[in-house]
């Protein structure tokens, strides 16, 4: 396993950010706190709620196309940012050992802990396969990947969603700066869908999505040596529909405040009503995604939804 970042280095960078969004008007957080055990247990559980579609139709997709994809890109290795212990994934590798063509895997997270065992658990599932996982933020180090001449770079799920335009912009950029002749990116987007939908799949009626939400407090009360009152806030989601984004939040129900002690005893304050931004989740258009690639010089190869229109997968190389 090759580290590129040290888990000190990643909890300083996290905590620039959270401090600097804590001290923003509104307040925000990075979503990354959100992903503790307990956290990406209740995100796993997400995944199978009947209200959250994305999952399932990402996964139809590559139950489809897995073999059309992996034909086109036509790659020696794939590169998986966020890495991929998921399921999802192992149906592109599935296909990637039937095509012939793939050596090497190597998935990429910014978890040292977590890419080992789901570096393991692959080296086990793809014995033909050599695993060489990298642990990296992808928002800086993508230059300092594996390179080979054939690579897809694959970024899956919607993560990208997270993003707002201005780092998207950038990540799609350092994407297409890193694309040698024979590479590709594989990009996955949930698409824009009625409200109802949408809003129904951040607000689930088993309250799963609030607790997932507000387990970010419970982290950073854990990891920053805060004191927020998880029972003070409550989950909320909403559609914005001129950025065409949902956006996660959790308001005050009453007056509360908290204090950070990792941040020189910071102090944060909610009036009643008042609250802390935790998610985007950008949804997108097939138009949108082509155009967005395009501004940074990678053209479509080809492009897959599921059979309700609900997800997008996107292979794009330079143009
Ligand atoms: C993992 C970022 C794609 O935006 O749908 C699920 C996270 N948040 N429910 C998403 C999430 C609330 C998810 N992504």
């Amino acid at each position: 396993m090759q580290v590129l970042l040290r888990e000190q280095q990643w909890a300083a960078h996290l905590r620039a950010k959270t401090r600097e969004g804590l001290e923003s008007t509104p307040p925000w957080i990075p979503p990354v706190w959100f992903y503790d055990e307990v956290g990406s247990q209740l995100f796993d559980e997400i995944t199978r709620l009947p209200e959250y579609y994305p999952t399932d139709a990402e996964r139809s997709i590559l139950r489809q196309y897995a073999d059309e994809i992996v034909a086109l890109a036509d790659v020696d290795t794939f590169v998986e940012l966020g890495a991929g212990s998921s399921e999802k994934t192992r149906l592109l590798l599935d296909a990637g050992v039937r095509h012939g063509r793939l050596e090497r895997v190597v998935p990429v997270d910014c978890s040292e802990s977590f890419l080992a065992s789901c570096s393991a658990d692959l080296a086990n599932a793809f014995p033909s396969l050599a695993v060489q996982g990298v642990v990296a933020d992808f928002t800086s180090h993508l230059g300092q990947l594996v390179h080979s001449d054939r690579r897809m770079v694959m970024f899956m799920g919607s993560t990208i969603g997270n993003f707002d335009p201005e780092d998207r912009a950038a990540f799609l950029r350092d994407i297409a700066a890193d694309q040698g002749p024979g590479d590709c990116f594989l990009l996955g987007t949930d698409l824009v869908k009625g409200t109802d939908r949408l809003l129904a799949a951040y607000d689930d009626a088993q309250g799963v999505t609030a607790r997932f939400n507000r387990n970010a407090l419970t982290v950073m009360n854990r990891q920053l040596d805060a004191d927020f009152d998880v029972t003070a806030f409550r989950h909320r989601a909403w559609w914005d529909a001129e950025r065409a984004r949902v956006q996660m939040h959790l308001v005050a129900t009453r007056d509360t405040g908290a204090t950070i002690r990792a941040f020189d005893d910071l102090r944060v304050e909610f009036a009643a009503d008042e609250y802390l931004l935790t998610e985007y989740s950008t949804k997108f258009t097939a138009a949108q995604v082509e155009a967005e690639l395009a501004e940074v010089g990678l053209a479509v190869a080809g492009s897959w939804t599921d059979p309700n229109g609900d997800f997008l997968l996107t292979l794009a190389r330079g143009a």
